[in-house]
Formats: structure tokens, C-alpha cells, sequence
């Protein structure tokens, strides 16, 4: 397959097959290969009216030595299943998962980005409630894809500074709620927001925790973190999505001899970092610029070069090159796909 593989964005592209796994009668069926890209859905599917379904995000990157590496994708399937538990869905097993991800990347090889390209195949699991029901109640039946793209960054800035708008409007998920989960409602919930920011020229938006207005959340589709006197911050909170990009940070921290702290972030701390940045697997680390607050009036200039913090760099280039294979994963992170 020949794609311009440096100057792929984060997009859907078709590739050749998907894997798909039915769940009836209280169980889950074989796994099943497919190439169409559509669905045969029932028009009373509970995933379209009650928006029960949940995704997950994942890649698999490309070695030096040819080996096609996954990463930490017990962790996937973990929280998967929380998502599952929060709004009823049927939980998927760690095997089906598992075979149904190593499946999908195996059958659509010719699309993982050759090493050194900097891009990576985006891997979606994916799980829908399929049987029809008009009351608001889980649905019976459901069904577990994964399907796979080639992608470069999410942010077309890549490895350098962007800038976030504070949005004090808008609640993307509430404490109580399913901010904790990957499920649907919340990206539903927050693209209002985020074309508001876009349409004031930032590339997305920063949520603020629902209940006071005062602590720093989540960015859309990212986690935030902060660095400041050698110490990587990152908000706690009970409404923002348990990244594994970030758990990874927060282990790299520790071992290049920083202090950890997860704690409420106050909005006005941002004056005081040195550093800031959002993480996810899509996003993996991206620098934060400036970060405006227009209902405050105020803008927050946190990397005042225009360039990534130092510490966010070190991060960044030992987070991929774990990734990558081309450090040696002490941490047991990566597993290689045979
Ligand atoms: N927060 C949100 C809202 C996300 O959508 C994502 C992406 O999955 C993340 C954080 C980062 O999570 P992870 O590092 O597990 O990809
Ligand atoms: C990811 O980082 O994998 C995500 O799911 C974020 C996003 C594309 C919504």
C-alpha cells in the first residue's frame, strides 16, 4: 500500500476488513470478518435512540524491526466493560477483544504506517446495543466491531503548541454522570462546544468542572495535564475519561524523577504553570499555548517561546519511543502482534 504516510491527518479512510462479534441469547457468538463498511441496523436499535453504545481508541505502530506492536490494550478492554457496566451494555470478554483487535490489525497489515512515518493504524473497538426496544430499558442483543484506519496526528499542529478556549457555557459530562466512561453521549454533548471554540480559532475546547466552575477538567477528546516545580499535575476528578495515555505520563514522570500529584486544578493555577498539555491515545501529547478564558477575560500564555515545554518533550519522545519499539519497554506496555 502506498499512502503519503507523513502527511496523513486523524480521518476515516476505508481499509479492508472489519471484525464483528454478535451477542444473542445471553451470549457471544464467533468472531466474523467482514469487508463491507456498513451495518444491517434495526430501526429500533436502542444505540441510535438511546444512544447505548460505547468505543475505545487504540493503535498499533510499526517497528523498526518490522514487528507490529499493540499497547496496553487490557486497558481498553477494562474500561470497555466499566462503559458496559454504566450503561448496561453486554460486557465483551478480555479474549474476544483481544483476538477480535489482533484480527483486524493482522487481516489490514498493508495499513500500518512503515516506522519512522510518525503515524500509526488507529484501531476502534466498538459496541452497540443492536435489538430493537421503544422504552428505555437495555437492549438484548449487541454486537462488538473493530475496524482500523491509518492516521497522523489528531491536532494538524502534531508536536507543537496549541491553543484551547475555556468553555464556561457548556458541560460536556456532569459529575454523576458518564464523563468516567467512553460512551457516545459525551462526544454528543460536547460538539457544540467544541465548534464554538473552532469557530473562534482554537482547536478545541476545555471543559471546567460541572459543579463549581472552578477546576480544570478535560479537554474534548483529551486529558489535561500541567507541569510545574518538577511536578506533573493533572486534575482528579469524577467526570473526566481515566486515560491510559495519561497513567503512562504519570508512570514516565515518576521514573525521570518527578512528583505526581492528581488533585483538583484550579482554574486560575494556570498562571502559574510552566508547562501544559492535553494526552490521549489519539492526541498522544499535545502542547498546550495559550489557553483563553472570555468569560474571564483572560488568556493564559503557558508556553511563552511557542515552542513544547522541555518536560513535556521528554515525555512525548519516551512515551513513542516505547511505543515504536525502539526503547526497550521496561514497564510491559507493548505487546507484539504475531
Ligand atoms: N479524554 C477523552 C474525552 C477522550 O476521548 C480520550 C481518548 O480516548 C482521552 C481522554 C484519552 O484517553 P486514552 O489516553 O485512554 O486514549
Ligand atoms: C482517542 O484518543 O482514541 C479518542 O477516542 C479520542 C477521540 C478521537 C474522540
Amino acid at each position: 500500500m502506498e499512502l503519503d504516510w507523513k502527511n496523513l491527518g486523524f480521518g476515516y479512510m476505508p481499509t479492508d476488513y472489519n471484525v464483528r462479534c454478535y451477542y444473542r441469547n445471553g451470549k457471544w457468538g464467533e468472531l466474523e470478518v467482514h469487508s463491507s463498511q456498513k451495518i444491517d441496523i434495526h430501526i429500533a436499535a436502542t444505540c441510535l435512540h438511546y444512544g447505548q453504545e460505547s468505543f475505545e481508541g487504540m493503535k498499533a505502530y510499526m517497528g523498526k524491526d518490522g514487528q507490529i506492536r499493540i499497547f496496553r490494550w487490557k486497558d481498553n478492554a477494562a474500561r470497555m466493560r466499566s462503559s458496559a457496566k454504566g450503561i448496561k451494555l453486554a460486557e465483551v470478554p478480555d479474549e474476544i477483544f483481544h483476538s477480535a483487535i489482533v484480527k483486524a490489525i493482522s487481516l489490514n497489515k498493508q495499513f500500518v504506517p512503515p516506522h519512522g512515518t510518525g503515524a500509526s493504524l488507529y484501531i476502534r473497538p466498538l459496541l452497540l446495543g443492536t435489538g430493537p426496544e421503544i422504552g428505555v430499558k437495555p437492549s438484548k442483543e449487541y454486537v462488538f466491531m473493530v475496524f482500523v484506519m491509518p492516521v497522523g496526528p489528531y491536532f494538524k499542529e502534531g508536536f507543537k503548541p496549541v491553543d484551547m478556549m475555556v468553555c464556561r457555557d457548556f458541560d460536556r459530562a456532569a459529575p454523576l454522570g458518564t464523563g468516567n466512561i467512553k460512551v457516545g453521549g459525551n462526544y454528543a454533548a460536547s460538539m457544540l462546544s467544541i465548534e464554538v471554540a473552532h469557530n473562534k480559532g482554537f482547536a478545541t475546547a476545555l471543559y471546567l468542572d460541572a459543579r463549581e466552575k472552578k477546576y480544570i477538567d478535560e479537554a474534548g477528546p483529551a486529558n489535561f495535564f500541567g507541569i510545574k516545580n518538577n511536578t506533573y499535575i493533572t486534575p482528579d476528578s469524577p467526570s473526566v475519561l481515566p486515560s491510559i495515555t495519561n497513567k503512562c505520563l504519570q508512570e514516565l514522570a515518576k521514573d525521570m524523577g518527578l512528583k505526581v500529584e492528581r488533585r483538583k486544578i484550579p482554574i486560575e493555577e494556570l498562571e502559574e504553570l510552566e508547562e501544559a498539555g492535553a494526552c490521549g491515545t489519539a492526541a498522544i501529547i499535545s502542547p498546550i499555548g495559550k489557553i483563553a478564558d472570555p468569560a474571564s477575560n483572560k488568556i493564559y500564555t503557558i508556553s511563552k517561546d511557542g515552542k513544547p515545554g522541555k518536560v513535556s518533550e521528554q515525555l512525548y519522545k519516551r512515551l513513542i519511543a516505547i511505543q515504536y519499539g525502539d526503547e526497550v519497554d521496561k514497564f510491559g506496555w507493548t505487546e507484539i502482534v504475531s
